[in-house]
């Protein structure tokens, strides 16, 4: 590497922790009040919730209330009504988890034309769409505060797919009286389900397809320097951060969030500031010109990213040298302790019963291909592993992507439909 390069690469990394740093700050100033941002000219999509932004579309969507085992409320939505199916729906239920940063919203901010949640209500699939601890919509407990207790934060992926995960199936049987359901997982929410049947025996048969979106269990090949950079810093710092009473990062409302959303939106004048943004953006993940559109962007930015625990990052920093897909490793001495080893266990993909039908991009630069096919080769039951046909298919085009309704959604529906009566 020459110097010049290792420059520019010193200050990519140190814009994305400025970047970083200024999502671990809420102040009372923030979040920006809904009324001033519309005064301001946001645009409205933006500054809607899951509810109203569907009813928005001419979509019903129902607000439930999910209570894991160790006291964590999410909130989970269904759409009621689609604005395109008019027969009775098809069963059993479908439930959509989102990944990383993200919350349900990501499944509709592209727009009814692309967003899934839309394409499958549409397809008059009965639409379940979750969230987990941390974000926006989970960002409550019955007896911890997430503004005061650290205990609240004290979660990783181990936590979301050992409780939030299975809270939430169990949910949806209960409430429409199947003893099976489909599940859609992008990224995080795959791994979280690979968790839970590696760490809830049983709960693996509630499943009956798995459709996994570029599914993330190990990071070992990740490409993404800054997102490498970002949950590596998490992950030296993890202990400092704590110090300082910071266990919250990326949430909505922080500082940076409020920034950025608010010169992607204002006016034309700022529209440099979101390009930059968006260079960010596309550094964390790869570049795919055009698939995600402006006003995706416009939308996006206002619900994204929707917050997770300082140590859920740091998690995943350690996931990027690691060859395994393994829980948090807590060093030798304290492994011991936890774990009676001196390295973290794996998970056990073997556990993983459920048919996986498996999507993945070329040009992923957060899950990678060859991490994508070294989990498909352990688990037990892939029925088909397909790679997106078109090549420079990102991470984020998953749910952001303005062709989903081609690129994913027939192969989605032909493995749903056999999964499902009429
Ligand atoms: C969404 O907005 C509606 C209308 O303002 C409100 O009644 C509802 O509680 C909100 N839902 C969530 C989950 O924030
Ligand atoms: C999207 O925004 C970028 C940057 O502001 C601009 O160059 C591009 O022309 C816009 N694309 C469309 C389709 O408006
Ligand atoms: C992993 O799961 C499989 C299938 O349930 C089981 O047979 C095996 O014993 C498990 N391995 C470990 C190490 O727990």
């Amino acid at each position: 590497m020459t110097s010049k390069r290792l420059n520019t690469f010193n200050i990519i990394v140190l814009s994305a922790v400025v970047v970083a740093a200024g999502y671990l700050i809420r102040t009372p100033w923030f979040p920006i009040k809904r009324e001033l941002k519309q005064s301001l000219g946001y645009p409205k999509d933006s500054l809607l919730n899951f509810t109203e932004l569907t009813g928005r579309y001419g979509y019903s969507t129902e607000e439930h209330t999910v209570v894991t085992e160790d006291g964590y409320i999410l909130t989970m939505f269904r759409i009621a009504k689609a604005k395109n199916c008019h027969k009775r729906k098809r069963s059993p239920p479908v439930l959509m988890m989102h990944g990383l940063l993200l919350s349900a919203d990501t499944w509709i901010d592209s727009g009814p034309n692309a967003g899934l949640a839309y394409l499958l209500s549409d397809a008059c699939y009965d639409v379940w769409v979750g969230n987990i601890r941390g974000n926006h919509y989970g960002r409550r407990h019955i007896t911890l505060n997430p503004d005061k207790d650290k205990k609240f934060w004290d979660f990783y992926i181990e936590e979301i797919g050992k409780y939030d995960v299975p809270a939430s199936i169990d949910y949806v049987l209960d409430n429409t009286g199947f003893e099976k359901l489909n599940y859609i997982g992008f990224s995080q929410g795959s791994g979280t389900l690979f968790v839970m049947c590696s760490e809830r025996p049983g709960y693996c048969d509630k499943v009956q397809l798995m459709i996994a979106l570029a599914p993330a269990s190990r990071q070992y090949h990740s490409q993404s320097t800054i997102f490498r950079g970002i949950t590596q810093m998490f992950e030296k710092l993890e202990d400092a951060f704590s110090l300082c009473g910071l266990h919250e990062v990326f949430a909505t409302g922080a500082f940076t969030q409020e920034f950025f959303a608010f010169f992607c939106q204002v006016s034309d004048m700022t529209e440099a500031m979101c390009e930059v943004f968006m260079s960010v953006f596309d550094q964390v993940d790869a570049f795919h010109p055009g698939s995600i559109t402006n006003d995706t962007t416009k939308v996006l930015v206002g619900h994204f990213p929707a917050g997770t625990s300082l140590r859920n990052m740091a998690r995943y920093g350690q996931s990027m040298r690691s060859k395994r897909f393994q829980k948090f490793d807590y060093g030798m001495e304290q492994n011991l302790v936890m774990y009676g080893s001196e390295r973290p266990p794996e998970y056990n993909l073997s556990a993983v019963t459920v048919p996986v039908l498996c999507l993945y991009g070329k040009n992923d630069g957060l899950v990678d291909t060859k991490d994508v096919e070294w989990l498909t080769s352990r688990l037990p039951k892939v029925l088909e592993v397909m790679l997106v046909e078109d090549p420079l298919w990102n991470h984020l085009d998953m749910t952001y992507s303005q062709y989903t309704s081609y690129a994913i959604f027939p192969k989605v529906n032909e493995y749903l439909l056999k999964f499902t009566e009429e």
